[in-house]
């Protein structure tokens, strides 16, 4: 069993692969600024083995002690999506780049660090293109290069693995309604309707238990020692229009147009290979209806309006 530093262990996959992570029998720190005001661990702290450093990992002295004390360091602390970085372009700055290289570089040769990156990074791709993982990367938002580099920082140690995540989806206790899957079958239990715009852009899709299922497992194959994955469904490269008609499946009421306005931030449109991860045996256990059962069940119980009676 190992020590494991899981920095935004607090965030919308970190709530879901801590107590993972302590179930499997590993001893976990958390480094998370809780800035959600998130209670997404309240079912785990009374685990002896997990340990909790409420920081930011902008905090030089803090985070290089806690690297040295670590055998395996997965960084999940960002500010994450091309929307949010847009907002507040300095914070991103300097968490997403200049704290992720700082951890990258603080860690010695034997310490192995498990990062997820996105597969955003592939830009926008040519009709029936398909993306592995030595294709040319293309990143369009400021998030996505800043992935890149980290990435590219990440590799310089044979031991570091990076997963280009797909677009996560599921419940998590660390609730994301800004992820699309999740954005969409929300709007389709609760507004029944949606307006679509870039409607026929090709996006990837992975669940967020499959994330920490591959988490867990780099820990110990060293199938993974090195390497670059595409993180993401087979079965789920799909255009938006696509995805809509799966939650409609599951949410006969829910209705979408396609618009000819509006603009996704990072232009994302690319279909991606899944083969180098799946080639490894690792196998996902969560497919897309899978999750959509569990987002109409999960997402029936929130709702994301403060200022509304209804
Ligand atoms: N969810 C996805 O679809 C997806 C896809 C590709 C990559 N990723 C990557 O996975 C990682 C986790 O994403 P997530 O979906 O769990 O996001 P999230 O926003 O839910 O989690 C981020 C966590 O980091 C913490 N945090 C933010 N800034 C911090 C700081 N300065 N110091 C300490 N803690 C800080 C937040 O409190 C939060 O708990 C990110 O690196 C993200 O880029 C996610």
């Amino acid at each position: 069993m190992a020590n494991v530093l899981v920095t935004g262990g607090a965030g919308y996959i970190g709530a879901v692969l801590v107590p993972e992570l302590l179930e499997d029998g590993h001893k976990v720190t958390v480094l998370d600024n809780f800035m959600y005001k998130q209670n997404s661990l309240a079912a785990s702290f009374v685990n002896p083995n997990l340990n909790v450093v409420v920081g930011d990992i902008r905090d030089r002295a803090l985070v290089a002690r806690e690297v040295a004390k670590h055998e395996i360091i997965i960084p999940l602390a960002a500010i994450v999506g091309a929307p949010a970085c847009n907002r507040d372009a300095t914070a991103a700055e300097s968490i997403n780049l200049d704290a992720a290289l700082n951890i990258i570089l603080l860690a010695s040769s034997d310490q192995k660090v498990i990062m997820p990156t996105t597969n955003s990074a592939y830009g926008t791709t040519r009709i029936g293109e398909v993306s592995s993982e030595t294709s040319t990367l293309n990143p369009i938002s400021s998030y996505a290069k800043h992935k890149v580099e980290v990435e590219t920082a990440l590799m310089n140690n044979p031991l570091n693995v990076s997963f280009r995540l797909a677009t996560v989806f599921g419940m998590s206790p660390r609730m994301r309604l800004d992820l699309l899957v999740n954005d969409l079958c929300y709007r389709a239990i609760h507004e029944r309707s949606v307006v679509l715009f870039e409607a026929d852009f090709i996006r990837n899709y992975v669940h967020v238990r499959d994330v920490s299922r591959v988490l867990r497992w780099a820990i110990h194959s060293e199938k993974s020692d090195g390497e670059v994955f595409n993180f993401g469904l087979t079965e789920a490269n799909l255009s938006k229009k696509m995805l809509c008609e799966a939650i409609q499946r599951h949410v006969p009421s829910f209705v979408f147009v396609e618009a000819e306005f509006g603009k996704d931030p990072d232009q994302r449109n690319y279909t991606v290979s899944n083969e180098k991860i799946e080639s490894t045996g690792f196998s996902f256990e969560y497919g897309l209806d899978r999750g959509l059962i569990e987002l109409v069940k999960g997402l029936a119980t929130l709702r994301n309006s403060q200022y509304s009676n209804l």
